[in-house]
């Protein structure tokens, strides 16, 4: 049996795979070239992440998949419905990045939160010249403990990112419409266990109630929070978006920002991936990465065997 993981996989992965007796490709061929090259090359297995689809007219011209296989949560790069129809096997990793994505979360709000967006663009360049210009810039830092922070959207991602919150100290808060109460347990390092009990309030009361706010929404048809939703929220609240570009109106954004009405945010997708519009990148009050909030060792690894695991599961 071969695999072709054209995004790549992790060596743990592999290792699972192999052991298992598949091959495993990790060549990245051009989304061109794809389906000449999973006939030539008899795949069973097709991996991919966010960077390769997986369409109707692959599947149409390559009747030797058996499974197409998504490392990660999102699969708008897969024709789900249409695999499935004509009993393809399509399998992905949910929970595997969640506690990867909220983290990344949480490195942005404490930079935003102290300006190290900033301070780390200013430093390289005037650090020796502006020393003391730059300190008194960016002396109005704020803490995170203590505040409220919102969360939009409590699946996986939002909960993990709750549980981070809590660790922080922060009062949280959160709003789904499919959602409504989640319990969440807090492991600690010397073996205790707390648990918490969330129910979910209105996204207006989110909205106006939250002094940072954090998206993990699925992609949809309209934006989640666009100019009216902006206008809700406090003076001066900071946001993140790790969950999908589109989810959030981008111009409404800056515009916000200009009002005042946003302190701060960060993204980490954008609506044009992989060229994101440069008022965005340009914009000093934007703490920015290129959409990598599951890209940790950790969960690639996790990534990497639970799909060989699954393979395994249907193929053996
Ligand atoms: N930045 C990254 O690298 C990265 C990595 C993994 C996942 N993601 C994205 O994170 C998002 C969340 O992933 P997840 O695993 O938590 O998904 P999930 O399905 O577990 O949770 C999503 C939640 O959003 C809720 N929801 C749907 N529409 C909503 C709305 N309009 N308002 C509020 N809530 C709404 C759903 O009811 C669900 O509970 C997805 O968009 C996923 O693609 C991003």
């Amino acid at each position: 049996m071969k695999v072709l993981a054209n995004d790549g996989i992790s060596q743990s992965g592999i290792n699972v795979l192999q052991d298992a007796g598949f091959e495993v490709n990790t060549t990245t061929v051009a989304q061109e070239q794809l389906v000449n090259y999973i006939n030539e090359n008899a795949i069973d297995v097709i991996l991919v992440r966010s960077a390769t689809t997986v369409r109707k007219e692959l599947i149409d011209a390559c009747p030797g998949i058996k499974i197409i296989g998504r490392g990660g949560v999102g699969m708008d790069n897969i024709d789900v419905d249409y695999a499935r129809k004509k009993g393809i096997n399509v399998i992905n990793t949910p929970a595997a990045s969640s506690h990867s994505v909220a983290e990344l979360v949480f490195a942005h709000l404490f930079g935003l939160a102290r300006y190290l967006h900033n301070a780390n663009r200013d430093m390289p360049l005037e650090g020796d010249s502006r020393f003391k210009d730059l300190k008194k810039a960016y002396a109005k830092g704020t803490e995170l403990k203590g505040k409220t922070i919102g969360i939009f959207g409590f699946g996986r991602i939002g909960q993990a990112t709750a549980k981070v919150a809590i660790g922080a100290g922060m009062n949280v808060i959160a709003y789904d419409p499919f959602i409504e109460k989640a319990d969440l347990e807090l492991s600690f390092f010397d073996g205790q266990k707390l648990n918490f009990n969330i129910k979910t309030i209105s996204k207006e009361d989110v909205l106006k109630q939250s002094d940072f706010i954090t998206l993990h929404v699925p992609a949809q048809k309209d934006y989640v929070i666009g100019k009216s939703e902006f206008e809700m929220m406090r003076d001066g609240v900071i946001l993140v978006n790790a969950a999908r570009g589109g989810v959030i109106d981008e111009i409404a954004l800056v515009e916000s920002i200009s009002s005042g009405k946003v302190a701060r945010a960060a993204l980490d997708v954008f609506e044009k991936e992989p060229q994101p519009e440069i008022q965005l990148l340009m914009n000093p009050a934007l703490s920015l990465t290129p959409h990598t909030g599951a890209a940790t060792n950790e969960a690639q690894d996790r990534i990497g065997t639970e799909l060989a695991s699954q393979i395994i599961d249907i193929l053996k």
